[in-house]
């Protein structure tokens, strides 16, 4: 049970979540908050005497505060390490010097929030810490809240992180992220810090491909995938962000993190407030694995907008096939072959709208092109409802092409600066969202689409990067706001769409995996990971994007070979394996794919949908990573114990050896386990210990089991 209380002689809060303790407590004068504690469980009393522990001593050049360990640093005083609060006041005052007003706990059903307020002792700004956790979990969401009370103008805010992590005292630490570009998403990197910082970070307007922001911190470099201490966190946050992961002269390490405060300034009128992304952190003594089944189960329960044992269903994308190249007779062809595999949400992609034929023009049109769909849209949505699919389509609504109506109207609706080029990425520029009339455009546009048509998924994408991002009319008047009005104003707009059309589900999509994190995955209901669909290299993506997101959201498409992006060719049942890991979508061109492997994959999609519970909402186990050796594997046990569905991929079969075995994990030791793909039947102690069979040969060759538990080790005996 989540528990949250407040101890007066030792000036001690304490978080209990499921398996772990959180800690923090005010300073003897009030002036600063300090982190005590965050680990496995321990006791109030425990903690009271942590909390009682003496602070560190002076040291000539700096002062005791600046060398605590702050549980989030207001810059002012004697402080050097990286803070995570800095305003200007309108007198020109630089520096903030805080007291402690207030604290209270509020409870709601199976959560409870802590709020701590401070004010400065002098100037009108008030900043509250906000620290939430969930029974069941060992997640701790940190936000705060920035007021400006009035009396003394606006304040300027120049750097606002939503929290900083601290991790326990040890040796040293390794810092595990994710990073990545175009095509190359959330490959998982490592260091063993050092003194100094490390900043992941984006600048680009967007969550990016180039980071990801989620990190994992593990002691001494020592937790393994199923074992160790491992402390992790992850923004929600879909803008500029930045995590600055610090090693002190005093060998503390901590990672303050929040909005990016590159090219940053939000003035904070009087009277207004400004609340900041929850910054989430999560223990785990279960190493890497743990660590990920602990996000994704709270994802799934307190951030995905479906429910937490919702399954998505299958897709169809006609992008790689048609690209550009759309029409009425060509999609119904596609969508009658996509019916027959089973397909359950037919998707048109780029090109449908405007002029849109190549990636010259169109964009910000959003009417349907009468040459490709002579009677609109709605026969082919009908066709495929009565195939019995829903249908989805892709927008953009960021984005403009110069070459557009919507340009030529509106050349002010983009960022850019006064006298400087509007640098054109993929043709095209992006729409300044944080202004009114753009957001109201925005909305009315996708509304209509959507209220016109029975569309019920979108695919929402965003293909460039923030340039010049200047608001030439907003000059003096804070234009650097855009970095977070642009993100607040996306938000709004998806909350409001899914206000208005409930029937609608969502995925987030960046030129691939540019917009992943947990700010957007609160309001959409899957993301598209990477443009890149090669199946050997999406077992690394996917195996990056698993640490820190559940696989239900983890759209995977089978597509056609040579890979466009690798020119890798690999055999059908090899891709499907590989989509299967997360939400399977087919995004071949079907017209040509040949009757046997039309069966094929009809029965692929059959198998999935049988075991889809069971990979989507279930607990994953990653057996072997596609970062080492030839062969790769995933397992995914059912919440419940009952099933268990595992996946080997072997990429290069080499020296003659093709027998195997996969140790598996997380069963029930006295179960028996019947393979429901060769009907051999296994104890649960006999895969933990010999483990499954796999014969894999050759090159891509891969293996799906599917073992059904037919004798609970409960029953045993009886
Ligand atoms: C980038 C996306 O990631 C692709 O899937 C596709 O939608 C194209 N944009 C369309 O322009």
């Amino acid at each position: 049970m989540a528990d949250i209380t407040y101890d007066v002689s030792s000036r001690r809060w304490i978080l209990q979540m499921e398996a772990s303790t959180y800690c923090l407590r005010r300073s003897l004068d009030d002036t600063s908050l300090q982190h005590i504690y965050w680990g496995p469980r321990i006791a109030g009393a425990t903690a009271s005497e942590m909390a009682r522990a003496p602070g560190p001593f002076l040291v000539p050049f700096e002062s005791p505060t600046g060398i605590s360990r702050e549980e989030y640093a207001p810059w002012g005083e004697i402080r050097f390490s990286e803070p995570s609060l800095k305003v200007e006041y309108a007198d020109g005052t630089r520096g903030i010097e805080w007291l402690f007003e207030d604290h209270g706990v509020e409870r709601s059903g199976a959560e409870q929030t802590l709020w701590l307020r401070f004010r400065d002792r002098l100037y009108p700004l008030i900043v509250t810490l906000y620290y939430r956790i969930h029974d069941g979990h060992d997640v701790i969401e940190r936000w705060v809240r920035l007021e400006n009370t009035g009396g003394g103008g606006p304040v300027t805010i120049e750097q606002a992180f939503s929290a900083d992590w601290r991790p326990p005292r040890r040796e040293c630490y390794r810092l595990t992220y994710l990073h990545g570009r175009w095509g190359k998403e959330t490959q998982v990197a490592e260091v063993v810090l050092g003194p100094g910082k490390v900043v992941l970070e984006s600048r680009r307007g967007t969550t990016s491909h180039q980071f990801n922001p989620w990190v994992a911190l593990d002691p001494e470099a020592s937790a393994t995938e199923e074992s160790g201490e491992v402390w992790s966190a992850a923004l929600a946050w879909s803008g500029s962000w930045k995590f600055v992961v610090e090693t002190t002269p005093y060998g503390e390490v901590h990672c303050a993190g929040g909005v990016n405060d590159f090219d940053f300034r939000y003035r904070l009128d009087e009277g207004t407030r400004l609340d900041l992304p929850a910054f989430v952190g999560l223990y785990s003594n279960k190493g890497f694995g743990g660590v990920s089944r602990g996000w994704h189960a709270y994802e799934r329960e307190h951030v995905f907008p479906e429910a937490p044992d919702a399954v998505r269903p299958v897709l169809y994308n006609s992008w790689e096939a048609t690209a550009f190249a759309v029409n009425e007779h060509d999609q119904i062809v596609l969508a009658e072959k996509a019916a027959w595999l089973g397909v359950e949400v037919f998707v048109i992609d780029d090109g449908w709208f405007g002029a849109r034929n190549d990636d010259y023009a169109g964009l910000g049109d959003w009417t349907v092109n009468p040459e490709k769909f002579p009677h609109g849209l709605n026969p082919l949505i009908a066709r495929v409802n009565a195939l019995g699919m829903r249908f989805g389509l892709w927008v953009e609504p960021e984005m403009v092409n110069p070459d557009s109506h919507l340009y030529r109207a509106h050349p002010d609706w983009v960022y850019h600066f006064r006298h400087r080029s509007r640098t054109e990425g993929r043709n095209q520029l992006v729409l300044n969202l944080a202004r009114d009339d753009v957001r109201e455009w925005m909305v009315a546009t996708l509304d209509s689409l959507l209220s016109e048509h029975n569309i019920e998924f979108v695919k929402w994408d965003m293909n460039r990067s923030f340039s010049e991002p200047g608001w030439p009319d907003e000059a003096n008047r804070n234009p650097e706001r855009i970095w977070l009005e642009h993100v607040r104003n996306l938000y709004w707009i998806l909350d409001e769409l899914r206000r208005r059309h409930p029937q609608v589900a969502f995925e987030s999509c960046a030129g691939g995996g540019g917009r992943v994190d947990l700010g957007i995955l609160s309001r959409v209901e899957q993301v598209w990971p990477s443009d890149n669909t090669d199946a050997l290299d999406r077992l690394r993506i996917q195996e990056g994007f698993s640490y820190a997101y559940a696989p239900r959201v983890m759209m995977c498409w089978v597509t056609d070979c040579p890979n466009f992006v690798t020119k890798r060719t690999v055999p059908l049942r090899y891709r499907f394996h590989v989509a299967m890991a997360g939400s399977l979508g087919i995004g071949g061109d079907l017209s040509r794919w040949t009757p046997q492997e039309l069966e094929e994959a009809r029965g692929f999609i059959a198998t999935y949908k049988r075991v889809r519970p069971v990979i989507q909402n279930g607990l994953l186990y990653r057996l072997r990573s596609p970062r080492a050796g030839s062969v790769a594997a995933s397992q995914y046990v059912a919440r419940d114990g009952s099933e268990v569905v595992v996946f080997a991929w072997g990429h290069s079969q080499q020296f003659g050896v093709t027998q195997g075995s996969l140790l598996l994990r997380g069963l029930e030791e006295e179960a028996h386990y019947a393979d429901a793909m060769c009907g051999a039947t296994y104890s649960g102690a006999y895969l933990a210990q010999k483990g499954l069979p796999v014969n894999l040969v050759g090159d891509f060759d891969s293996h799906m089991a599917h073992l059904v538990r037919t004798m609970p080790a409960h029953h045993h005996g009886e």
